[in-house]
């Protein structure tokens, strides 16, 4: 069977330090009335009056809405669209984390279909473009300067949910490193590690034969596009994660970029079971997504490294860790745990009598189940579980490969 490769990356990414200042002509081009959503926080920073000005300097009308609030409430989300409404935005800039740029997207999505939001909840539901979107993101990163998603959190449903579609990625993504200089250290871990989870479960999804195995999904499985990406991001990530959080100049920069190109690579590959997992432990712990995912990650590295076994020996050369299956667990761990991502569930609140709930509702994302390299039932689920309760990963590598 031929390889195949998949890429839909926004019609414009501009890289580097001082990308920003090119903010203004990459806005204009989509119309004048602009609207930034970014958070409270972001909003107090100096960064922000120096984009109003780029853009104003440009000949844009610019409303800044600071609504985004940690893990997107539903209500937060609708409330901001009611206000940009009134402004008539023809270009909404997401500036900020991965908050305010799935914030972004949302309000260009409520803003040209109406409310509620829930009609297009998981996959492919959007049928035709929103308003266009322009991201900037601050933190390095959640990708989704270039993914089509956004994730926010709705009251009435037991977890996170996304919007998933080709029309939600944004038409130009503006990726400055010098606007993550500042991102608190614990920001910056979670973010970073993230990036790494992106990239790791990327490179290693089930591999799909043929385009009639692809039918119509948006996330596709590892490919040979983004095969490219996922392995330079996780390149890039190793060595800088733990410079970044100290603020150093080369380790930002390496950040911003390995976690452009992870965003480049899951936004067709897709993610796979950590992060399936991380929905309803998020849920009922309250963890950020980061913290969750890096957790899990070296234990379903470990539950699936038989189903790919190239490549979980390449993402442990691309660590510099060796060659093997063993090497980039223990790589994957070494790097969680050095900035301070905790080893085992039951530190951040999980009971034994969590884990069957935990399981099913991880199953029930089907997208993301059907995207791991191995076959996952309950009974898997469980045990990956068992071991991310108390244990060891490398211990599960040996009990999955019996
Ligand atoms: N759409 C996607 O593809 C995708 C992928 C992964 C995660 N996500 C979502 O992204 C969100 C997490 O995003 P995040 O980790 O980027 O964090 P975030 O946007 O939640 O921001 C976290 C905090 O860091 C602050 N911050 C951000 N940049 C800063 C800077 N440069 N200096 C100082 N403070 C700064 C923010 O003000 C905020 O208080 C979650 O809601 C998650 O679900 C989306
Ligand atoms: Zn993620």
């Amino acid at each position: 069977m031929p390889d195949l490769g998949v890429l839909r990356p926004p019609a414009t990414i501009l890289f580097g330090t001082e990308a920003v200042l090119n903010i203004g002509a990459v806005a204009v081009e989509h119309g004048r009335r602009i609207v930034i959503c970014t958070d409270q926080h972001l909003a107090g920073s100096a960064h922000l009056p120096r984009l109003v000005q780029l853009l104003e300097a440009a000949g844009a009308d610019v409303r800044v809405i600071a609504g985004a609030e940690p893990e997107l409430p539903l209500p937060a989300v609708e409330a901001t669209i009611s206000a940009a409404k009134r402004h008539d935005p023809q270009c909404i800039v997401g500036f900020g984390g991965g908050s305010c740029i799935d914030l972004a997207k949302l309000v260009a999505l409520g803003i040209r279909f109406g409310l509620p939001l829930s009609r297009w909840y998981g996959e492919n539901a959007v049928s035709a473009a929103t308003r266009p979107v322009i991201a900037v993101p601050t933190t390095a990163g959640t990708g989704s300067e270039v993914t089509p998603v956004a994730v926010l959190t709705d009251p009435g449903r037991a977890m996170k949910v996304g919007i998933s579609s080709p029309y939600l990625i944004p038409r130009a993504a503006v990726c400055d490193p010098d606007l993550t200089h500042g991102a608190p250290p614990e920001v910056t871990a979670y973010a970073g590690i993230d990036a790494l989870a992106h990239a790791v479960e990327a490179h290693c999804a089930r591999r799909r034969h043929g385009w009639n195995d692809i039918g119509g999904r948006l996330f596709v499985g590892r490919n040979v596009l983004s095969d490219v990406f996922a392995l330079q991001a996780i390149r890039l990530i190793g060595p800088a994660l733990a410079g970044a959080m100290g603020d150093r100049v080369e380790a930002r920069e390496s950040m911003a970029r390995g976690s452009l190109f992870a965003g480049l690579a899951f936004a067709t590959a897709g993610t796979t079971f950590a992060h399936a997992l991380q929905y309803p432990i998020g849920a009922l712990t309250g963890t950020p997504h980061g913290l969750g995912v890096g957790l899990l990650l070296p234990f379903t590295m470990a539950f699936n490294a038989r189903a790919s076994v190239k490549q979980t020996a390449e993402v442990a050369d691309a660590l510099n860790a060796g060659d093997d299956a063993r090497a980039a667990v223990g790589a994957v761990r070494k790097l969680s745990r050095s900035v301070g991502i905790p080893g085992s569930l039951s530190e951040i609140g999980v009971t034994r009598a969590m884990l069957p709930t935990i399981a099913d509702r991880a199953l029930e994302i089907r997208r993301l189940v059907e995207n791991n390299p191995r076959p996952i039932d309950r009974a898997g689920a469980m045990t990956v579980l068992e071991y991310a309760l108390d244990g060891d990963p490398v211990e599960l590598l040996a009990e999955s490969r019996k």
